[in-house]
């Protein structure tokens, strides 16, 4: 499939990209305000979304930014995993970002890890349902995994692919060991929203840092469109950008 190279701006450091995605979004939460409606946005984790959301913090506490015209709703989720489980994505959404924020509780909505099998397609259709019924997502944050993931869309992963459960890759396991400290206690499968869902958000910025992020970034950014890599997917998109920093960018060819 043919696409177009996604935009993409690069940065001195993760703070001044974090900086200016959160400046997007203010812009238009405050315009949604303004007009008395609502902000539709999806939200990663990550460590790469760390400084970002501080930065949102910062708006919400220095800056008089209110996010209680926003929804919330959250990419993915291990599945196998208790709500409270300190590794959940809940978590550490909760921990990061909705406890230091206004969003009002009921605008956040999640995936839930916590499902026996049989309830899994039902809640699954319910997401994107509720996800329709907000109106669409107006802004969609993205990380993207070593090996080219979104959510976690893992490579062979559809272009059109909506909510479900999904094997997590071995890959994206190893990396998870940070977190989980062994490799056996890494869930292995999650739910997420799929990239037919992802594409249908109105803008999309996925955020890269570090020098471990260049090849995938490359090849997201310059390489063919195909579900070898999903974040390349982006491509086809009319509106998605790309922010680095510098090691992030440094492989890519010149523009
Ligand atoms: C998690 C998600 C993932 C991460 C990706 C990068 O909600 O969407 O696709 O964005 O695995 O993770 P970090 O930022 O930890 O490198």
């Amino acid at each position: 499939m043919s696409g177009n190279t996604i935009r993409y701006r690069v940065f001195e450091n993760p703070d001044s990209a974090s900086a200016q995605a959160a400046a997007e979004m203010a812009q238009l939460i405050r315009e949604r305000a303004v007009i008395g409606r609502t902000a539709v946005i999806g939200f990663a984790t990550g460590r790469t979304q760390l400084p970002f959301f501080e930065e949102l913090i910062y708006l919400y506490r220095e800056e008089g930014l209110s996010f209680r015209n926003v929804i919330c709703f959250n990419l993915d989720e291990y599945l196998g995993l208790e709500q409270t489980h300190p590794e959940s994505f809940r978590s550490f959404m909760r921990w990061n970002l909705y406890d230091f924020i206004d969003v009002p509780r009921e605008n956040i909505h999640f995936l839930r890890g916590d499902l026996t099998t049989e309830k899994i397609p039902a809640h699954c259709r319910a997401y994107e349902k509720k996800i329709s019924e907000a109106g669409g997502i107006d802004l969609q944050i993205l990380g993207i995994g070593r090996n080219g993931h979104i959510g976690f869309n893992e490579p062979g992963s559809d272009i059109q692919c909506r909510t479900s459960r999904v094997p997590i890759a071995e890959m994206t396991r190893r990396d998870a060991i940070r977190d989980f400290g062994d490799f056996d206690d890494v869930p292995t499968e999650a739910l997420t929203m799929g990239c037919g869902t992802i594409l249908e958000a109105r803008k999309i910025i996925l955020l890269a840092w570090g020098s471990q992020k260049a090849r995938v970034i490359r090849r997201a950014i310059q390489g063919p469109v195909g579900s070898k890599l999903p974040a390349s997917y982006l491509q086809t998109h009319p509106s998605a950008q790309v922010f680095l920093d510098t090691p992030a960018a440094s492989v890519l060819m010149e523009k």
